[in-house]
Order: structure tokens, then sequence, then C-alpha cells
């Protein structure tokens, strides 16, 4: 009888060092694009996953949601959340999901953050965005969450959500979720000033855009798996001509592969 307890007590010791983290997917999405990269992570990782859900959903209406979300911005007001279907407590690692609204994560994370414990948890943000990239928001929920350790996340521009499986292989191997090779990419040599080939590239590539009124004014490029990527530092023409920062420089990321329009994968100010 002895040496079976102790011989349970010894599996129950092993197997509480070597257990696997326990994993959560949690997002909030109020248009599909980040639930279609919470579930990509959420399959790769069989983890669980679960929804936040504000109490009155913002509207259909993108004009709608832009009025109400700006308002809680200035305000600082916290839309009510629905009870989770979770408990954060259970969890070891949380990858949390969120659109970016006025450049940071959207209001209902701001709820979240504000309600819930995650203090020794390891958070990995994830998010969408139509221009601007993950980095602000990656580093405001870092500010709000002191007791937790928010690890470098993903974000992807939902006009590109088809390269989101592939990328997200690639980031959650770089993590050490899943096993496996990552591809090792070369840093961006020093910029230069852009050339007339390179600006082309910029303009085919962010052109179209209404959001970005941008002039290209210096370039590097190293290659990728998929072909060739690009920095650009440009001035932000937008900014000048409502009066803001005439000097706003920004930096914008664009892919080129071969046979395709260039696009750009995100934004950096
Ligand atoms: C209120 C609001 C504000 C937004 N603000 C930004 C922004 O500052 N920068 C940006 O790149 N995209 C912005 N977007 C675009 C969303 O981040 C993008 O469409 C996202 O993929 C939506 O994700 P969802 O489908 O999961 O809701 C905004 C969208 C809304 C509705």
């Amino acid at each position: 009888m002895k040496k079976f307890l102790l011989l349970a007590l010894t599996l129950v010791l092993a197997l509480s060092c070597n257990r696997n983290p326990k994993i959560l997917v949690l997002y909030y999405s109020q248009g599909g694009k980040t639930e279609t990269v919470a579930r990509e992570i959420q399959q790769r990782l069989n983890a669980d996953i679960a929804t936040i859900e504000p109490v009155e959903a913002y509207p259909a209406d993108f004009q709608a949601t832009v009025a109400r979300g700006s308002k809680e911005m200035e305000e600082g007001f916290l839309p009510d959340l629905m009870p989770l279907d979770v408990k954060i407590s259970d969890y070891d690692v949380i990858f949390l999901g969120y659109p970016i609204w006025f450049g940071t994560y959207a209001r209902p994370i701001a709820t979240l953050l504000a309600n819930e414990s995650f203090k020794g948890k390891k958070v990995v943000p994830f998010c969408t965005f139509g221009s601007g990239g993950l980095e602000t928001s990656e580093a405001d929920i870092r500010a709000k969450l002191t007791s937790a350790k928010v690890l470098h996340g993903y974000g992807v521009r939902s006009a590109r959500i088809d390269a989101a499986p592939a990328e997200i292989d690639q980031f959650l191997k770089a993590g050490g979720f899943i096993p496996g090779e990552t591809v090792k990419l070369q840093d961006f040599p020093a910029l230069h000033p852009v050339s007339e080939e390179e600006a082309a590239i910029f303009e085919k590539a962010v052109g179209d855009y209404p959001m970005i009124r941008a002039k290209a004014t210096k370039a590097a490029s190293r290659p990728v798996p998929e072909g060739t990527e690009y920095v650009f530092t440009a001035r932000d023409l937008l900014s000048a001509a409502t009066g803001g920062d005439l000097k706003s420089e920004m930096k914008i990321y664009v892919l080129a592969t071969d046979g395709q329009d260039p696009v750009f994968t995100r934004v950096s100010r």
C-alpha cells in the first residue's frame, strides 16, 4: 500500500511538472477578421477558445461604430461586457485578440484589462487592422498588465487575411508554441534615398488606400520567402494637409511577390 501511494505521488508530481501549459484564445471581433485569426491559432494549438462580448453590441455600420468608439475613447468609457464563459485563472497562457481601433486595442479590451486579473499569466496579443500595426496596442497592454508577461504578438492587415495561416504557423513556431523550424530573415540594410523603381513599387502598394497619402523618401529591402520585403520611410501628406506635424514621418512595409502587385503589410508611426 505504501509503495502504491509513493508511486501515485511520484506520478502526480511528474505529471504536474511536465504538464503542457493551458492555453486560452480569448478574442473580441466585431466584423469577423480577428475571429478568423483566433480560430487559426486555436486550431493549431488545440487550445480552448472564448469570445469577449460587449453587453451592447457595436453597430454593424462602420461610421456608427467609429462615432461610438471615438466618444468612448475620449471619455475613457469602459463598455460593459457579458460574463466570460471561461476563467482566466484556469490558464497559463492567454492569446488575446482584437481589432485595432484608433491606433490601439478595441474598447471591449479596455474593459477586460480593467476587470480581469492576468497576474502571473503569459499574454500573447494578436490583432487585425486596416493599415496600422500591432505595436502600439502591444505596448498599451504591457503598460496595463504590469504583473503579467506580455510577449511579442502577431498582427495582420485585414486585406491580407489570406496570408495569415502561413504567418501564424511561423509565429507559433518562433514562439515555441508548436514544434518546427522557422525561416530566419535577414535584417534590413541601411535605408537609402528612394529610387524611381522603388517609388513606383511604393505607389502601387499604397496608392489606392484612402487612409494613406504619403511620399516615400527612403527605402531598404531584404529577401523573404515570398519575394522581397521593402521598408519605406514616408512623409505623411495627410497629416501635413490637415495642419498636422509637417515633419510627420511613417514607416511603411511592403511585400513584393513575383507576378502579383506589391501590397503594404503595415504602417508604423
Ligand atoms: C471604430 C474603428 C476604428 C478603427 N481604427 C483603426 C485604426 O486606427 N487603424 C487601423 O489600421 N484600422 C482601424 N480600423 C479597422 C479595423 O482594425 C479592421 O477592419 C479590423 O480588421 C476589424 O476586425 P474585426 O473584423 O475582427 O472586427 C478601425 C475599425 C473600426 C470599426
